[in-house]
């Protein structure tokens, strides 16, 4: 099946001025009556979609460079998807999986299972717990590791995001206004640096290293503030994701399962961003060659629908009865269409990722000697950032510089969003085509030239 047949494959077209008309008197409203904790980049007010195609409400085309934020991995309304839920929204829309049973969370379960445990070493069966949000699966996996360790401590970096829920909020560590005013937060969590190479918190090169993000753990961290036997897991993003799309290198992901393991500490890998086919892989963990005890999903793997996933190795996932549910975890609809996402990603999906963030990056690669705001290009399949700074010797960060790329982008017609205090991420929609690829790139290097031109 060619799972793109069907998807629109235009490029943008701007019919007003933007904000249009429209969309200007819905952003004035929203601002009157919604949460004003909402983070908005620029005014996309959105009508309809359809693959990587937006269409706001005065008839302005954009290519949708983030994808809902990672999370339309099939694009925008895929009809194979929209079918799926059609189907089950027919037959029932909810029934709790908390108190009864159905077949598709089964069936999604094995697949789940499956797929993690597939090219993992130990072979050891996985089971699933269900949700809602990716901080949900975050709150499941912090509660399990607890439960499963009878430790309380978690360790977790600088520059991670794993939601705002109390627990998730704990551990994430990318910006302090998402903890102002919020505290006291869950006790016993310690941050230390990521494998964050282009600004080395050792000052180190990755080629000559001795992965010093990962001996702080035994060398300072274990002998000094935290003792290990009190460490219930460590939260790493296999790419860390709002951080600003950082790929750490695979001696840092090796080194810390073998260090928590030596501890016996779980490593819970936050895939809820990079999972589901974005980097290129259905899974991020598998470009680093472990074998995690829980990972976490969410985001990507319904193409919309909201439903989360924990998934951890059997052994790990014991509690009693009752320990944790949610009533809407599971929810049936969703799960039509995480069933369907995943047969569109094992068909094509994944490899398309692969293939167009592949050709993506290479050209983005030269942008460093091209554009001097260029600081540092990265990423794995379709999860690529890029980093812009004032001086490349320096390093200096321009967030300014930043923020106008990303406006200056919505003006001509994509969508891309920052990601850390001075990167733009691009995290498109799986299907998405080598000419949209090239009409994006092109149009991020007219943005860059025109800022480098000021
Ligand atoms: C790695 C990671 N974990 C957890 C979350 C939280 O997900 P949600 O916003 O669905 O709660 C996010 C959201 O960006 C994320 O990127």
């Amino acid at each position: 099946m060619d799972t793109s047949v069907s998807l629109r494959q235009d490029l943008p077209h701007l019919v007003t001025a933007l904000p249009g008309p429209k969309a200007r008197a819905i952003v004035d409203r929203d601002s009157a009556v919604l949460s004003p904790s909402n983070t908005r980049s620029y005014p996309l007010v959105i009508a309809k979609g359809e693959g990587s195609i937006v269409e706001d409400v005065d008839g302005n085309r954009f290519l949708d460079l983030n994808a809902g934020i990672a999370v339309c991995s099939t694009g925008h309304s895929h009809p194979q998807v929209v079918a799926a839920i059609r189907e089950q929204a027919g037959k029932f829309l909810h029934m709790s999986g908390t108190d009864f049973y159905y077949e598709n969370i089964v069936t999604l379960g094995e697949k789940l299972s499956d797929l993690v445990t597939l090219g993992d070493k130990s072979r050891e069966k996985r089971r699933v717990y269900y949700g809602n949000s990716g901080a949900e699966a975050v709150e499941a996996a912090l509660k399990m590791a607890r439960y499963h360790s009878g430790r309380d401590k978690f360790i977790a970096f600088f520059g991670a995001f794993h939601g705002r829920t109390m627990g998730a909020l704990s551990l994430t560590g990318s910006k302090s206004v998402q903890k102002k005013g919020f505290a006291p937060l869950l006790g016993g969590v310690t941050h230390i640096p990521y494998a964050y190479c282009y600004r080395c918190p050792y000052g180190k090169r990755v080629e000559s290293c001795n992965v010093e993000c990962v001996k702080v753990l035994e060398d300072q961290l274990f002998k000094t503030t935290v003792p290990a036997e009190e460490v219930a897991a460590i939260f790493v993003e296999a790419v860390q994701g709002e951080g600003g799309y950082v790929v750490p290198p695979q001696k840092f992901i090796a080194e810390l399962q073998e260090v928590a393991h030596r501890h016996g500490i779980l490593v819970v890998f936050d895939e809820v961003q990079s999972g589901m086919g974005r980097t290129g892989k259905m899974f991020g963990h598998q470009h680093f060659g472990v074998d995690p005890d829980i990972i976490t999903l969410a985001k990507g793997i319904a193409s919309g629908m909201p439903l989360c996933a924990t998934v951890a190795k059997a052994s790990y996932m014991q509690w009693k009865p009752g320990a944790h549910a949610s009533t809407f975890g599971g929810n049936p609809v969703s799960v039509a269409a995480a069933l369907t996402t995943i047969q569109l990603l094992e068909q094509e999906l994944v490899d398309n990722a692969a293939r167009i963030g592949g050709v993506m990056k290479e050209r983005m690669l030269t942008w460093p000697s091209r554009f001097p705001i260029v600081g540092d290009v990265r990423g794995l399949g379709l999860m690529l950032g890029f980093e812009i700074v004032r001086d490349q010797a320096t390093k200096e960060k321009a967030p300014d510089l930043r923020d106008l790329i990303v406006e200056l982008g919505f003006q001509k017609g994509i969508l891309v969003l920052g990601a850390g205090s001075n990167s733009v991420r691009l995290a498109p929609p799986l299907v998405l085509t080598a000419d949209q690829a090239d009409f994006a790139l092109d149009t991020l290097e007219e943005c860059l030239a025109e800022i480098c031109a000021q």
